[in-house]
This record gives C-alpha cells, sequence and structure tokens, in this order.
C-alpha cells in the first residue's frame, strides 16, 4: 500500500505519552496509521522529521482575526498565515468586528471571508448582546462553535447584557448544547478605577493595569459560575490573567460546574514589570499581573489543573493605536492587544524546557482540551486514525530570539515579546494533510482553509 504522505523518525507526543523514532501516515487529507517509523507504509512523499517532535496540530481557540471590516488591522489571510507560520492548525475568531458577529448573516459573511482566504482551518463565536438573544437557536442553526460575552468594556465596546439578560442567555444556550465564554471583567469596577485615575492625572501603562485589578476579574469568575449552577449552561473563561480568577474556577469545578478556562503566554510569561519596561505595547484586557499572581495562576492553574487549554488572544492593531513610537505616553490614548500567534508556541516549549511543562501537558493544553472544549475533538486535536490529518513539528531545542516584529507574518506585528529569547519553535505545519508551512515560509494556498463544521464531527 502507499499513501499520499508519510512523516517517519520523529518522537510523537499527545497527552497519553511519547514514542520515539515514530510518525503519521495520511491518505485523502486523513490520518491512516501513527506509529514506529518502520511500520508506516510506503507514500508519494516522505518527510523525514529528524528526530524532531510531532503533535498534533495546534488549536488556538482565541484569535482577533479582524475581517470583516477591521482589515486595516488583520484579515483571516494575514492572521492564518501567521498561524500557519507559528504551527497552528485551527483558529477561532472572536466577534468584534465589524459589523460585530451577532447574526446568521455577520456569521454567514465571516465564514464567507474566512473560506476565500484563510491558510488553515477556522470558526467563530457569535457575540451575545441584549439584542440578540432571541436568535440564539438560529446562531446555533448557522454553525457557531460557540457564545461569547463581554461583560466590561473593552476593544469594540460591544455593551454586556444586563443581568437578568444573561441568565436567559444561559438557558438558551444550554439547549444549544454549545458553550458560552466570557471576557470576564467587572465593567462597573474598571468605569470606576478608570474615570478615578484619570481624574488624578494618573496615566502610566501600569495605571492601566491597576484600573482593572484583579477583583473585577474574579468577581465576574464568581457571578457567572452562579449563574452557571443556577442554570446549568456550560462555561467557558477566556484569558485568564490572575491566579485569584484561576482559584475562583478551581473552586467552581470542586461545585461540579461544567466551567472550563483558558489563560494566554503573556499571563505566564511577563508580570506587570513588563509595563515599566515596554509600556503601550504590553497593554492588554485583562492586563498582564503582579509577580503573585502569577506565581499562583502557574500553582494552581497550571500545577493543579485549574486551566485547562491556552490560547493566544491574538490582538493585532496598528503601531499608532499602540502607542510604538510613545510606549510611555499617555496609555489611555493607546489600545490594547497584541500579536501571539507566532510566539505561543515557542513560549510554551520554553516552559517545557525550563522544566515548568511536560510536552504532555503542553500537547494537552494546546491542542487537545481546547479541541474537546469547543466541540471539535476528536477530529482536531488528536492523531487518532480516521481523523484529519493535522499536526505541527516542533524543534524543542532551537534557541532563537524574537529580534524584529517584522519578521512575523501578521499585518501588524507589534507585541511585548520582541526581544526575547525562546528554546522551542514550530519547523513545520500540515493541515489535512498539506504542509502549511516548513522551511520558514508559509507554502499553503491562501483559501485552503475551511470552516471546521461543528455538526460533523
Ligand atoms: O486587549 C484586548 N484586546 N482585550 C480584549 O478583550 C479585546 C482585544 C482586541 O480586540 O483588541
Ligand atoms: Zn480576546
Amino acid at each position: 500500500m502507499s499513501v499520499d504522505l508519510v512523516v517517519r523518525n520523529c518522537t510523537v507526543v499527545t497527552p497519553a505519552g511519547r514514542t520515539p523514532d515514530a510518525g503519521v501516515a495520511v491518505e485523502d487529507g486523513t490520518i491512516v496509521a501513527v506509529g514506529k517509523s518502520d511500520r508506516l507504509p510506503d507514500a508519494d512523499r516522505v518527510l523525514d522529521g529528524e528526530g524532531k517532535v510531532l503533535v498534533p496540530g495546534i488549536v488556538d481557540g482565541h484569535i482577533h482575526n479582524r475581517e470583516p471590516g477591521l482589515e486595516y488591522k488583520e484579515d483571516w489571510e494575514s492572521a492564518t498565515r501567521a498561524a500557519a507560520a507559528g504551527g497552528v492548525t485551527t483558529v477561532v475568531g472572536m466577534p468584534n468586528t465589524d459589523p460585530v458577529i451577532d447574526r446568521p448573516e455577520h456569521l454567514e459573511l465571516k465564514f464567507d471571508r474566512g473560506e476565500a482566504s484563510a491558510h488553515v482551518d477556522f470558526q467563530s463565536y457569535v457575540v451575545v448582546t441584549s439584542e440578540n438573544i432571541a436568535l440564539i437557536p438560529e446562531l446555533d442553526e448557522a454553525g457557531a462553535i460557540g457564545y461569547k460575552i463581554f461583560l466590561g468594556s473593552t476593544v469594540g465596546d460591544v455593551p454586556p447584557p444586563n443581568d437578568g439578560e444573561i441568565l436567559e442567555a444561559m438557558e438558551k444556550i444550554r439547549k444549544t448544547g454549545k458553550r458560552l465564554g466570557f471576557h470576564e471583567e467587572n465593567g462597573e469596577i474598571i468605569d470606576h478605577y478608570t474615570e478615578q485615575f484619570k481624574a488624578a492625572g494618573k496615566n502610566d501603562p501600569i495605571d492601566h493595569s491597576h484600573s482593572r485589578p484583579v477583583i473585577a476579574e474574579q468577581e465576574a469568575v464568581e457571578r457567572m459560575l452562579t449563574f452557571a449552577e443556577e442554570t446549568g449552561a456550560k462555561i467557558h473563561m477566556f484569558h485568564v490573567s490572575s491566579g485569584s480568577a484561576a482559584e475562583a474556577v478551581a473552586r467552581g469545578k470542586d461545585r461540579g460546574i461544567d466551567v472550563t478556562a483558558e489563560t494566554c503566554p503573556h499571563y505566564l510569561w511577563f508580570t506587570e514589570d513588563v509595563m515599566r519596561e515596554k509600556g503601550n505595547p504590553a497593554r492588554i484586557q485583562p492586563p498582564i499581573r503582579d509577580a503573585e499572581e502569577q506565581a499562583t495562576l502557574w500553582e494552581v492553574g497550571i500545577d493543579e489543573g485549574a486551566i485547562d487549554s491556552i490560547a493566544t488572544d491574538h490582538a493585532p492593531h496598528t503601531p499608532e493605536e499602540k502607542k510604538v513610537d510613545d510606549p510611555f505616553g499617555n496609555t489611555w490614548d493607546a489600545i490594547s492587544g497584541f500579536v501571539g500567534l507566532e510566539t505561543e508556541v515557542p513560549a510554551l516549549l520554553t516552559f517545557v524546557n525550563e522544566g515548568r511543562l511536560t510536552l504532555e501537558e503542553w500537547v494537552r493544553r494546546h491542542s487537545t482540551r481546547p479541541a474537546q472544549i469547543w466541540g471539535l475533538y476528536p477530529k482536531k486535536g488528536s492523531l487518532q486514525v480516521g481523523t484529519d490529518a493535522d499536526f505541527t513539528i516542533v524543534d524543542p531545542d532551537l534557541e532563537w530570539t524574537l529580534e524584529d516584529s517584522d519578521d512575523l507574518h501578521s499585518k501588524n506585528c507589534v507585541t511585548p515579546f520582541v526581544g526575547e529569547s525562546f528554546t522551542g519553535k514550530a519547523v513545520s505545519t500540515v493541515v489535512r494533510g498539506e504542509v502549511v508551512y516548513e522551511d520558514g515560509d508559509v507554502v499553503g494556498e491562501s483559501g485552503y482553509g475551511t470552516r471546521v463544521d461543528v455538526d460533523d464531527v
């Protein structure tokens, strides 16, 4: 038997363990064998993994691809080009675009744009506001992967529903079987301190961080846990930034609530000192926390397991919007968010190299769990026979420094990771059996990526 593609001579790693001198075989975009190199069939194309590590394709459940409407920042093509270069095979786009993704026609528009230009596979959340709660069943029919509510004001000014509306939305979403995720920051607390700080003339980048205190995040987690306990809705906490919020998630899990949580590489890598060192380019919502909160995020979130998944919150903005030329200038004029798709695998492999995470735990949080949380597993997030042949090959020992943000593939590449040194990098990215990134180049076609049909997993 001869198949389309075989990759040999890798250490294959899944959450269940690792197999040296192994690989995968692919036919028609699907995995047909996984195992020791010498047991794999002949193939039209054979890739020698040269002893590197092969894992199920990375699934990033949180990117802002900005299309439709904000293409001056990023679009599906550029976001998924960055994904391919970063070793990411599936991305899920956030709904704070223009128009916001709040009705079936907008979701279809977003899907159509993705079909036309994406390099890797994709999906999209829909936002829930006061205006569209009645549309939840229709949005489900339209193929949304899940729902998002912004609880506090953030980029895009999508107003939060009130607590009664949130309860009603949870009832409706529970019936769809899908999951509702939150931007979990209490807007009233943030608005209060933001106004107070502005009036007092506090306008340094670190003041932005302190205007959004940990309690704003922790309270929002706890309130949504209470509502989920009442309604039985499945909920998710996007971008958990603090140990205190991770502890709240852990308490929710102990209560038997179906809550999942993600954190992002920047919360594990930097402390709030980055605001004093790099200023506005590092501004993000929720903000990067102090060392104590970060230590608890590692301990309770990663070591004890309150955090299920890792995603980037890839959020491109122009250098002008980020005040790159005035990094310590008035922070209230700067925007929040930065890119991450090409530094997430390196950051996590660096943690692996430092002994803070095993390869298996990395794969579980960066591929398998996000696929499970959003209903894409085992089609995505596994290396099982019969599933999509999505995989990422990484060099876990490669030492490198991100010297220049222009080396990245997004339209706008501002990131506080410039100047940081890593051990590890994605070297090849394969989506449904097609190599989309190798030897430093994105080689896949724009438009090859397709929407993952959540009803067909
Ligand atoms: O910093 C952020 N940027 N936080 C968000 O919640 C939204 C994001 C964006 O869209 O830029
Ligand atoms: Zn986000």
